[in-house]
């Protein structure tokens, strides 16, 4: 269905570990993803399976330990810190589950500092910023601080924060995680919307019900990614393992093995 659209991101055979005293921790496993233009893609796991190590890479704010990376054709493991910094700014907008906004400054103006380190001129970086301010309902708020909006408000700057550069993707972690239901509800319509304009967005959440209005779902387990498919061959509706099935060992069956503790 996407073969005619364009890849955006590809990942093969992602792996990442953290030292861990003499020994390191394997966290992901052989990941290997892609999103192609205009998809909006939830990333589904449970607390501790690698969610936001994922997020992380793919935000270019850290790196994988092997595998290869490309993002708009551009291979990123083989970038510097500086040029990381520039893909992260020109290529991703970031939502997160609480917000991030500079507290001492208006919406506005968190909406406009993406486009000052962009180096755009004052009078476009204001003008683009109200646009989206205006887009995300917020039009009467724009000189209000965060603490004098909603937590939904404060969401809405965070997102035309997020959309201001033009990135090629919205990556959001959690980003209903901090909003009651109507309130989580009315972001994730946000969410559609600018996807139907075409808006790649990748969504990272634990929460299959939030999962579920996104266009497609890749699971993520103890490190592994699954497809939808892949997915249900292994696992119950409730989310139990099949038992009729093998498994590749969890990360604690692992460790325990190494260790030999139990
Ligand atoms: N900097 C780090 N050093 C060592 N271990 C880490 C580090 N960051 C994460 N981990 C480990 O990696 C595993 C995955 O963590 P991660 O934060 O990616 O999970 P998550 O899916 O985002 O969880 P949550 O839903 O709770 O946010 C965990 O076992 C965690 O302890
Ligand atoms: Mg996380």
């Amino acid at each position: 269905m996407f073969n005619s659209r364009k890849l955006i991101l590809s990942m093969k055979g992602i792996n990442k570990s953290y030292p861990m005293g003499d020994d390191e921790l394997q966290v992901l496993f052989d990941v290997n993803f892609e999103v192609y233009q205009k998809e909006f893609v939830a990333v589904l796991g449970p607390s501790g399976s690698g969610k936001s190590t994922l997020m992380n890479i793919i935000g270019c704010l850290d790196v994988a330990s092997s595998g290869s990376y490309i993002l708009n054709g551009q291979d990123i493991s083989k970038l510097k810190d500086k040029e990381l910094a520039a893909v992260r700014n020109q290529d991703i907008g970031f939502v997160f589950q609480n917000f991030q906004l500079l507290s001492r400054m208006s919406a506005l103006d968190n909406v406009i500092l993406p486009l000052i380190y962009a180096r755009v001129s004052s009078k476009e970086r204001k003008n683009r910023a109200m646009m989206l301010l205006n887009k995300v309902g917020l039009g009467d708020k724009m000189q209000n601080n965060p603490k004098q909006l909603s937590g939904g408000q404060q969401q809405r700057v965070a997102i035309a924060r997020a959309m201001v550069t033009n990135p090629s993707i919205i990556l959001a972690d959690e980003p209903t995680g901090a909003l009651d239901q109507a309130t989580g509800a009315q972001i994730m319509e946000l969410f559609k919307e600018l996807n139907r304009e075409g808006k790649t967005i990748i969504m990272i959440t634990h929460d299959p019900k939030i999962a579920r209005q996104a266009q497609r779902i890749v699971h993520i387990l103890d490190g592994r990614i699954y497809s939808q498919d892949e997915y249900e061959t292994l696992y119950n509706e409730d989310g139990a393992k099949r038992d009729d099935v093998e498994h590749e060992p969890t990360l604690r069956e692992r460790r325990r093995r190494r260790t030999g503790n139990v």
